[in-house]
C-alpha cells in the first residue's frame, strides 16, 4: 500500500478537484450530520474540534443548535475549506488547513467530531490518530464520529486488498474497518462509554466515545 503521506497527498488532490460537486452528493447525507450534532452534550458544546470538515455541511446544524460554540475546523484540502468561507458563518470559527495527524492545537477540546473523514486509514494509523484525539480532549470530553464501516471482516480485508492492488480505484483511498475493530482501538487507548448507533445510511455508523 502507498505510505500514509502519499495517501494523504492523494486525498488532498482528490478533494481539491471535486470540491464544487461535493455538496450535491453529500447534501443527501445531512441526516447523518444532524445525528452527529445531536450527540454533542450541552455541557461539552463550548470548545469543539471538527476533523475533516470539508465544505462545512455539519457546521449548519452545529451552529443552528450551538450558535455560541467556539469551533476549530481542520481539512487538508484548501478548496474544500474555501467553500466554508462562502457560507459566511457569523459564528466563532477557526479554520486550519493541514493534516490532522500533525496539528498542535495548543488547547484541549470538550468535543471532537468527525463526519465521513476517517475511513482513509489502516487500523495501525487509526491507533495513532485516535491517541492524538484522546490527548486533545479534556477529561470528560467526547469523540463523536459518523463514518463508513465494513459490515464484516471479509469486507474489511477485501477493501484493504483492493486498495493495495489499485490505489487509484476510488480516486482517493477508501479503507473501511469493522465497528468491532474500531471499538477495540478506542478501548485500548482508554476511551470509555462507547456507544454505537445506526444511521439512515446502511454502512454509516455513529460512534461516540468518552475520555
Ligand atoms: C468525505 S469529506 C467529509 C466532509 C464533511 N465532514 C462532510 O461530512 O460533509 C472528507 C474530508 O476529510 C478531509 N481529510 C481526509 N484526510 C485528511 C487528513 N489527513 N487531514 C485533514 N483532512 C483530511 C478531506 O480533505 C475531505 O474534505
Amino acid at each position: 500500500m502507498l505510505e500514509l503521506n502519499e495517501r494523504n497527498k492523494k486525498t488532498k488532490d482528490f478533494f481539491n478537484e471535486i470540491y464544487n460537486t461535493y455538496d450535491k452528493i453529500h447534501l443527501k447525507k445531512m441526516k447523518t450530520k444532524e445525528q452527529l450534532i445531536n450527540k454533542i452534550k450541552d455541557k461539552n458544546s463550548n470548545e469543539i474540534l471538527d476533523l475533516g470538515v470539508g465544505t462545512g455541511l455539519e457546521l449548519i446544524p452545529l451552529f443552528a443548535k450551538y450558535p455560541n460554540a467556539n469551533v476549530t475546523v481542520v481539512d487538508i484540502s484548501e478548496n474544500m475549506l474555501k467553500e466554508i468561507q462562502k457560507r459566511d458563518f457569523k459564528n466563532s470559527i477557526k479554520i486550519i488547513c493541514g493534516n490532522f495527524f500533525e496539528i498542535d492545537y495548543e488547547k484541549n477540546f470538550n468535543t471532537i467530531i468527525s463526519s465521513a473523514a476517517l475511513h482513509h486509514f489502516t487500523i495501525q494509523e487509526k491507533e495513532v490518530l485516535y491517541r492524538k484525539i484522546y490527548n486533545d480532549l479534556i477529561v470528560g470530553g467526547d469523540f463523536i464520529n459518523v463514518d463508513k464501516f465494513a459490515n464484516n471482516i471479509e469486507e474489511q480485508e477485501f477493501k484493504i486488498e483492493e486498495t493495495i492492488k489499485n490505489p487509484n480505484l476510488y480516486g482517493h483511498i477508501d479503507i473501511q474497518i469493522t465497528v468491532e475493530n474500531e471499538i477495540k482501538i478506542l478501548k485500548n487507548i482508554g476511551f470509555k462509554k462507547i456507544e454505537v448507533e445506526d444511521t439512515d445510511i446502511e454502512n454509516y455508523k455513529l460512534i461516540k466515545a468518552s475520555k
